[in-house]
């Protein structure tokens, strides 16, 4: 068939009728759809085109075995957070992002002890509970938490100065479903900046912030697993997430507490900062 502007979309979708596995024919079609759209919209000169792939193939070379740039444009697109909202468990708490932080080995630690393994001046006790969707705790539930200091940086970050594991922990719910734990309250940080997809957030004037935050991966058997965040209410960025992946639901009040018998309760002195964060698991798709 001669090519034309009217004609180049069906030639190509064609091309794939032949795929075997139905899913990839439905993606490739739908990539290949996607793709020419966006041509016609945009009418790009030749040399544009040859700017996006110049920029493809930078977040490409900045890829290595710790640095995932391809997820980081994935992130500042919004898709990440398509990707995750699309594939939440229905009526649970609401999921968000994972991002590059998680570490597949933390420290196990008992419920109470501190992950924060500087011994900042100011206590933060985080607690809460996690139930199934009609109100039943979940005993045993498996909670992986990770966070960054009060200066913004995670430890895999600062190698030299933090101590391997801290602003991390793998803790266990008690047998109501409860579970409690120390810390500082995190600062907001940038995310990565010094590659390609910084660049583009600095050329679109983006700022590349996010929000404070405490990472949570929750899982139990039976339960889907939930990747969510607990957003500090009060930090700056809240309304403006580089990454998009604040939920209002996920906004908690890091409160001052004066409360001494909580304070000798949970191992630290007043005044302390409380955040309660109550999970509720969905079933599996
Ligand atoms: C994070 O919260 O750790 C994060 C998420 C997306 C991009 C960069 C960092
Ligand atoms: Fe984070």
């Amino acid at each position: 068939m001669d090519f034309s502007v009217d004609t180049a979309t069906d030639a190509v979708t064609d091309s794939f009728s032949d795929t075997p596995d139905p899913r990839l024919r439905t993606v490739m079609e739908s990539v290949t759809r996607h793709l020419h759209a966006l041509v016609r919209e945009v009418q790009p000169t030749l040399a544009e085109w040859n700017q996006a792939i110049e920029f493809l193939t930078a977040v490409g070379q900045m890829c290595n075995a710790t640095r995932q740039e391809f997820i980081l444009l994935s992130d500042v697109l919004g898709v990440s957070m398509l990707v995750e909202t699309i594939n939440e468990a229905q009526g649970g708490t609401d999921s968000t992002v994972l991002g590059p932080f998680h570490l597949t080995q933390s420290p196990r630690r008992a419920l109470g002890d501190s992950i924060d393994l500087l011994g900042g001046a100011h206590p933060c006790v985080v607690s809460g509970s996690v139930s199934t969707v009609d109100g039943r705790p979940v005993p045993g539930a498996q909670l992986d938490v990770w966070q960054c200091t009060e200066d913004g940086f995670y430890d895999v970050q600062q190698p030299d100065t933090q101590p391997a594991g801290n602003g991390r922990g793998i803790f266990t719910a008690d047998d109501h479903g409860h579970f409690w734990f120390r810390t500082v309250v995190p600062s907001h940080y940038p995310i990565p900046t010094d590659g390609p997809v910084g660049k583009l957030l600095n050329t679109t004037k983006r700022h590349p912030y996010r929000p404070a935050h405490i990472h949570f991966l929750v899982t139990a058997d039976g339960f889907a697993d939930l990747t969510t965040h607990a957003f500090v209410a009060a930090s700056p960025y809240v309304d403006s997430d580089a990454v998009f992946a604040v939920k209002r639901s996920l906004i908690i009040e890091f409160a001052e507490s004066q409360d001494t018998t909580a304070a000798a309760a949970y191992g630290v002195h007043t005044p302390f900062v409380h955040a309660q964060f109550d999970i509720v698991l969905g079933e599996h798709a």
